[in-house]
């Protein structure tokens, strides 16, 4: 199976990388990181089965890389059987109504709406050629508007909820590819903070038990990391 990770280079997209390589012998990854130096540990034991691509996934450059990834060297001809849009930011300036900026709105934009929006373009042709095609992309239980109670967490908030929409609409314009959105957990990250009560080994590994038993007919739904349904 090819599998293509976004932000793999730290917490749960690289915990991710790291057990679909053990998971299966059969499983070749594809890590775009900006910092994809951080894998060459990974890419030493598990050799070509690893490609580590440096693409900044928030730059719209990362179309044509992608296009290239996949239309010459290994990967020529081959088709895509999971993407995982995981790349993700949590704008730490202030983000009360009040103090809240434009541009602090818009970095969590580029990153947790646009990002996955442009991989899952790239992807597109490539994902076509596989028989069983799933896109996997990590919102956020923060992007629910029925949990909202707290508020704030405008830029977080507002562009998770984003990112779930635009995964409705594609599962609706490409029945042919099932297509969901995860809530990770509150997991053990840079993001998440030590406090966080979920290990990544464990959010990762619930992940993909998920992806594992999903059905076509779970295309346009939003689970946890347990497979539970979370209500927009
Ligand atoms: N941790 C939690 O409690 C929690 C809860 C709910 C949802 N999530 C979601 O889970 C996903 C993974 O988060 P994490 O906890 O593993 O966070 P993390 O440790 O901060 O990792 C985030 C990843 O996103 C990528 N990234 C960050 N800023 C970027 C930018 N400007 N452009 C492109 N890529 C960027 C980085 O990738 P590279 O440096 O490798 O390119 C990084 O590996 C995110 O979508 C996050 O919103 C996390």
């Amino acid at each position: 199976m090819n599998i293509l990770i976004t932000g793999a280079s730290r917490g749960i997209g690289r915990e991710m990388v790291e057990q679909f390589l053990k998971q299966d012998s059969k499983n070749r990854v594809i890590a775009l990181s900006m910092n994809a130096d951080k894998l060459m540990d990974l890419h030493r034991e598990y050799g070509n089965r690893l490609i580590a691509a440096p693409i900044s996934v928030s730059e719209e450059t990362a179309k044509a890389e992608i296009k290239k990834l996949f239309e010459s060297g290994e990967l020529k001809g081959e088709g895509l059987d999971l993407l995982i849009n995981n790349a993700g930011t949590y704008p730490k300036e202030p983000d009360d109504f009040e103090r809240v900026s434009i541009d602090l709105l818009q970095q969590g934009f580029e990153v947790n709406t646009y990002a996955a929006f442009r991989t899952t373009q790239a992807c597109l042709p490539y994902l076509k050629k596989s028989k069983n095609p799933v896109v996997a992309s990590i919102t956020s239980l923060m992007g629910s508007i029925s949990d909202n109670t707290s508020g704030g967490s405008y830029a977080y908030r507002m562009s998770k909820a984003a990112l779930n929409m635009f995964n409705k609409s594609f599962s609706v314009d490409h029945p042919e590819i099932t297509a969901i959105v995860f809530h990770p957990g509150w997991v053990q990250t840079e993001m998440g903070g030590s406090s966080a009560p979920t290990t990544v080994a464990e959010s990762a590994s619930g992940m993909l038990k998920v992806l594992k038993g999903l059905k076509k007919s779970d295309s346009g739904k939003f689970f946890d990391y347990e497979g539970d349904p979370i209500a927009w």
